[in-house]
C-alpha cells in the first residue's frame, strides 16, 4: 500500500464536500473531522467528463493547510494524467480518476504512485467490470459510481451496486472498494454487504444539520 490511504480492514466514510457550503470549506471540514473520520472527498469536475463545475488544485491547496484529514481526490476530468501533477503539488492523498478518459491506466496509477501517494480506479454505472480488471490490481482503491456523476443528492442505482461482488472476487481484499452516489443509512447497509467499505456520502452528511448525527446514523447501518 502506498500513501496515507487507512488499511484495508475498517469501514472509512468520506464525506463529499460537493454538498457542503463553499463559502465555508475549511469549517465544513473541521467538522467532520471533528467527529472523528479520517478522509474527505473532494468531487472535481471540469464541465465536459461530467456536465458541472466545482474546484480545483487551487481550492485544494488552501484547504491543506486547514485539514489534517486524508484528502481523497475524485477527478471528474477528461485528460486525467495531463493534471494529475497539479492535484498532488496542491497536496492531495488520493488521486481517484476514471477508466472511461484514461487510455494508459497503469502508466496513470505508476504517475500517481511515484508522487508516494495512493491510486484510485473509478468506473460509472454504465461502465462494465471487464473495463477495470486488467487493471484492478494495480490500484489502492476501486471506486464504483452508484450515480451518473456530476451532481450530488441524485437517487443510488441498484444495478450499479451489483457491480461490487464481482469487483471484490477480483481484487480479493487488500484493495478497498469505495461506492459513491447515493449513499445514505439505507443503502450503507446494502453496499457494506455487498463488500464494499469506503462509503462516499455528500447530501445524507453536509446537507444535515448536525453532521456528528449523520455520520453516526450512516456509520450504524454498515454491515461489518
Ligand atoms: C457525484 C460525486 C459524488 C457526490 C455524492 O458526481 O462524485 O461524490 O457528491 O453525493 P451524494 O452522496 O449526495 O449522492
Ligand atoms: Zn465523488
Amino acid at each position: 500500500m502506498i500513501g496515507k490511504l487507512p488499511k484495508v480492514g475498517t469501514i472509512e466514510i468520506a464525506p463529499s464536500i460537493l454538498s457542503a457550503d463553499f463559502a465555508k470549506l475549511a469549517d465544513e471540514i473541521g467538522q467532520v473531522e471533528k467527529a472523528g473520520l479520517k478522509m474527505v472527498h473532494l468531487d472535481v469536475m471540469d464541465g465536459h467528463f461530467v456536465p458541472n463545475i466545482t474546484f480545483g488544485p487551487p481550492v485544494i491547496e488552501k484547504l491543506r493547510k486547514y485539514s489534517n484529514l486524508f484528502f481523497d481526490s475524485h477527478l471528474m476530468i477528461m485528460e486525467p494524467a495531463k493534471y494529475a501533477e497539479a492535484f498532488i503539488k496542491a497536496g492531495v492523498d488520493n488521486i481517484t480518476f476514471h477508466i472511461e478518459v484514461a487510455p494508459n491506466p497503469a502508466d496513470l496509477i505508476k504517475k500517481i504512485h511515484d508522487a508516494g501517494i495512493s491510486a484510485g480506479l473509478c468506473l460509472n454505472p454504465e461502465t462494465p467490470v471487464s473495463k477495470i480488471e486488467k487493471y484492478a490490481h494495480l490500484a489502492d482503491m476501486i471506486l464504483v459510481m452508484t450515480v451518473h456523476p456530476g451532481f450530488g443528492g441524485q437517487s443510488f442505482i441498484q444495478a450499479a451496486a451489483n457491480k461490487i461482488k464481482p469487483i471484490r472476487q477480483i481484487v480479493g481484499p487488500d484493495i478497498r472498494i469505495e461506492v459513491d452516489g447515493g449513499i445514505d443509512s439505507k443503502t450503507a447497509s446494502i453496499v457494506t454487504e455487498l463488500g464494499a467499505d469506503t462509503l462516499v456520502a455528500g447530501n445524507a452528511i453536509f446537507g444535515k444539520p448536525d453532521r456528528a448525527k449523520a455520520i453516526e446514523a450512516i456509520r450504524n447501518a454498515c454491515v461489518k
